[in-house]
């Protein structure tokens, strides 16, 4: 089982669409093994965003992602990193298939929604960024055995 951490960045929420967005992934079979609403601190996301440091645009992603609550949450599942990734789209939302979080609701990458890890690792390394062990849950679906082979 992959673990994906997700985002929905500060735009997603001023802009009232927590619940659209958690329901795509929900719906796309991930399990949900934690989850809450924050205020990140620019500690935390230059922590989350270390591997940006130097990029032009470093400093105002860092500022967009602390410029109002967020919601983390810990998704569970196979192949979930990359799943996770198709629901979301392409980085660049104007790229972005219709049908995915960003192609259906963003025009612009720096209001681009939404954000999932991109590895395996990075996805163990961010879900413990954000999470303390005990704050994640280990349960069952009853319908796992119809979403997981
Ligand atoms: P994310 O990390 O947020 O899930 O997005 P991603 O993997 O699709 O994109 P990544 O390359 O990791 O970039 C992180 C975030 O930085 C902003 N960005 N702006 N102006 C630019 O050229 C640019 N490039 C990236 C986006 O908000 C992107 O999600
Ligand atoms: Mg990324």
């Amino acid at each position: 089982m992959e673990r994906t951490l997700i985002i929905v960045k500060p735009d997603a929420v001023q802009r009232g669409l927590i619940g659209e967005i958690i329901h795509r992934f929900e719906r796309r079979g991930l399990r949900i093994i934690g989850m809450k609403f924050i205020q990140m601190s620019r500690e935390l996301a230059e922590k989350h965003y270390g591997v940006h440091v130097g990029k032009p645009f470093y400093e105002g992603l860092v500022n967009y992602i602390i410029s109002g609550p967020v919601v983390v949450m810990a998704l569970e599942g196979t192949n979930a990193i990359t799943a996770a990734r198709n629901t979301m789209g392409a980085t660049r939302c104007s790229d972005a298939a219709a049908g995915t979080i960003r192609g259906d609701f963003g025009l612009e990458i720096g209001r681009n929604l939404v954000h999932g890890s991109d590895s395996v690792e990075n996805g163990v390394k961010e879900v413990s960024f954000f999470f303390s062990e005990d704050e994640l849950v280990a349960w069952g679906r009853d319908v796992d055995g119809w979403i997981f082979e």
